[in-house]
């Protein structure tokens, strides 16, 4: 998704604005763009289709110096991928400006700027911005003021960040539905859409709340919130590493993040020896709501709604509550009936995704007892307004194929449902026993990952196919489902998921010598069931590649391939099967040659609707 970063100091910035950018890479975009103020006060603009690189490749022939300027990668949503529709979009040759959203009402205002003679020179919503900033600087208003007037009158959402020739020692910013956050330097100030594009140069960030608006120079900061007072908001010092950018070794971002789930699950985990876990892990406050929790309600998007669903299995299991599952983009749009003492709970690896942040704020009044927010980024959106939250350690995920972030979210539910169900007859052994197992989850993962070479041969009967169906029973269903996810973004094989007894209701009609049948089938309750789910798609000439508990018993057999799984505490299997589709989906897309860590038209982070 769109990436934004911006600076203002007393040397040159072009290279802090580009490493900037690299750093926002992995969040998917097509296009990207830098523009400077130099000495002469001239505004100085690079756009390219593309990659980064290209960006790079045409600041290296024409190298445009500053000590002022913005950057952008950008994902296209109005108007085609291109070098025109890239940001910075300019106007009167004097402001230039970034832009992270999408303006609802951008065609009237079009129409409007079109009569007062502006000259529209891209196909995006963005452009109607830059000549509204126009049009008040030209009018004699200062940055700041311009600003405000036009934020009253766009619709949408959007993080702005604009500079002009004129005023050349200021960024000026707004943030309304999209991330922003200021690093603070000595002597010099940042702005990006996120903290890791300026982790290069500070570790102190001050993160805007909805509706502000700021004024940045080299030495001043001056922010007003959306009641238009001014405001200090607090400086924080982000003291965790910047491991994450690197590779580590690996030939992928995916497959270094698929290899760190060990040291994810046990972070995540931040169990000693001890055998009981706190409520206060999901922040202070969470006894009482607790208490109080009647019903759970999970909305997410993609691989976090994945984890509601395997979610739901636990907390209806072991808390004898129910549990409804949604999808952010559904829910946030409907009617919904009322359930007394519901739970809300949104879970994000980025904490920034439109559809369940807009969930998490169109609840009516007393529609749910309290929010938590299961997330990866700390200080996100999310986790800024939720009552609760539970922060999964997973470190920064880079590869847009979500891994250790579903497994550490598994985790987070796993943990939910141990700490509710102590307050619904969930027995002091039972909740031992479940601990217990949390407690061998590091090592189950390792040895799912010593599978790696075993997979990979498996996944070499993908690579010509174009469908491909996973099945599962029981709470691996919607292990299926996100090992179907996987594959299809990956490798862009379509991959559909099926409850295994759902086969013979229609899916099998697909079934032939072409169609590669995963079946995820460790050795639980539902096993004989399911080999006669797998008996149906044999007999019908599919090839089946079965995940199964090496205790299971299960045998490779003519178009039958068996990979026996490590044997594990049932409670932690969906997160191990779930490590076992990641190899298949990873190995897969490496051997057809995708972009494996940037899948086109994919971005990391769904920040508009
Ligand atoms: C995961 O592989 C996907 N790229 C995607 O489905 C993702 O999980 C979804 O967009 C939700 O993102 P979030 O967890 O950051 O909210």
């Amino acid at each position: 998704m769109c990436g934004i970063v911006a600076a203002t100091a007393r040397r040159e910035v072009s290279e802090i604005l580009l490493e900037g950018l690299r750093r926002l890479e992995y969040r998917g975009y097509d296009s990207a763009g830098l523009a400077l103020i130099d000495a002469e006060r001239n505004l100085l603009l690079h756009k390219r289709l593309g990659k980064v690189a290209e960006l790079e490749k045409a600041q290296a022939m024409t190298p445009h110096l500053g000590c002022v300027g913005i950057a952008h990668t950008r994902w296209a949503t109005h108007g085609e991928p291109s070098a025109a529709n890239a940001h910075p979009h300019i106007s009167g040759n004097r402001i230039a400006l970034v832009h992270n959203g999408i303006i609802e009402n951008h065609e009237p205002l079009r129409a409007e700027l079109r009569a007062a003679g502006y000259e529209f020179l891209s196909q995006t919503d963005t452009e109607v911005i830059v000549h509204l900033l126009h049009q008040q600087l030209a009018q004699g208003c200062e940055m700041l003021p311009a600003l405000k007037q036009i934020i009253e009158r766009i619709e949408g959402a959007y993080a702005i960040a604009a500079i002009d020739a004129e005023n050349p020692d200021t960024v000026v910013a707004a943030r309304s539905g999209s991330p922003l956050v200021i690093g603070v330097g000595i002597g010099e100030n940042f702005l990006a859409s996120d903290q890791l594009a300026l982790r290069q140069v500070t570790d102190r960030f001050i993160f805007l709340d909805e509706g502000d608006v700021v004024a940045m120079t080299a030495t001043g900061l001056h922010i007003e919130n959306a009641a238009g007072d001014l405001v200090e908001r607090p400086m924080q010092r982000v003291s965790e590493a910047v491991e994450a950018v690197d590779l580590g070794g690996f030939e992928h971002y995916m497959l270094k993040e698929i290899h760190e789930q060990p040291r994810a699950l046990a972070a995540t985990l931040g169990l000693g020896s001890e055998h009981h876990i706190d409520d206060a892990r999901f922040g202070e406050g969470a006894s009482a709501v607790f208490d109080k929790v009647r019903a759970v309600q999970v909305v997410a998007c993609g691989t976090s709604y994945h984890a509601g669903l395997v979610a739901r299995y636990w907390l209806e299991e072991l808390c004898g509550i129910p549990c409804s599952v949604e999808v952010a983009s559904e829910f946030r749009y409907r009617s919904r009936a009322r359930r007394e003492g519901t739970l809300l709970v949104t879970v994000s690896q980025s904490g920034e995704t439109a559809d369940t942040l807009a969930a998490l704020r169109d609840q009516s009044e007393g529609e749910f007892i309290a929010s938590l927010v299961i997330a990866n980024v700390d200080h996100s959106s999310l986790v800024r307004e939720s009552d609760l939250v539970f922060l999964t350690r997973a470190g920064t995920e880079i590869g847009v194929a979500s891994t250790k972030a579903f497994t550490t979210q598994l985790v987070a539910f796993l943990m939910l449902a141990v700490v509710l169900g102590r307050r619904h007859g969930l027995s002091e052994v039972r909740e031992r026993e479940l601990v217990d197992a949390l407690h061998q989850l590091p090592d189950c993962v390792a040895s799912t990952l010593q599978l790696d070479a075993d997979i990979k041969r498996l996944s070499e009967a993908f690579i010509l196919k174009h469908h491909a169906l996973f099945l599962g029973r029981g709470i691996q269903y919607p292990v299926a489902a996100e090992g179907a996810l996987k594959l299809k973004e990956i490798s862009y094989i379509h991959a559909e998921a099926y409850p295994a007894g759902e086969l013979k209701h229609g899916p099998l009609a697909l079934v032939d010598a072409d169609m590669p049948v995963v079946a995820v089938a460790p050795g639980d309750e539902l096993l004989e069931k399911l080999k006669s789910n797998l008996e149906e798609v044999r007999s019908r000439g599919g090839e089946l590649f079965v995940f199964a508990d090496r205790k299971a018993g299960l045998r490779d057999e003519p178009r039958v391939h068996v990979l026996n799984m490590p044997h594990c505490p049932a409670v932690i299997q969906p997160v191990t099967y779930t490590v076992a589709l990641q190899l298949l989906s990873y190995h897969v897309a490496v051997q057809k040659g995708t972009d494996v860590d940037k899948p086109r038209n994919l971005a990391k982070s769904v920040t508009v609707e």
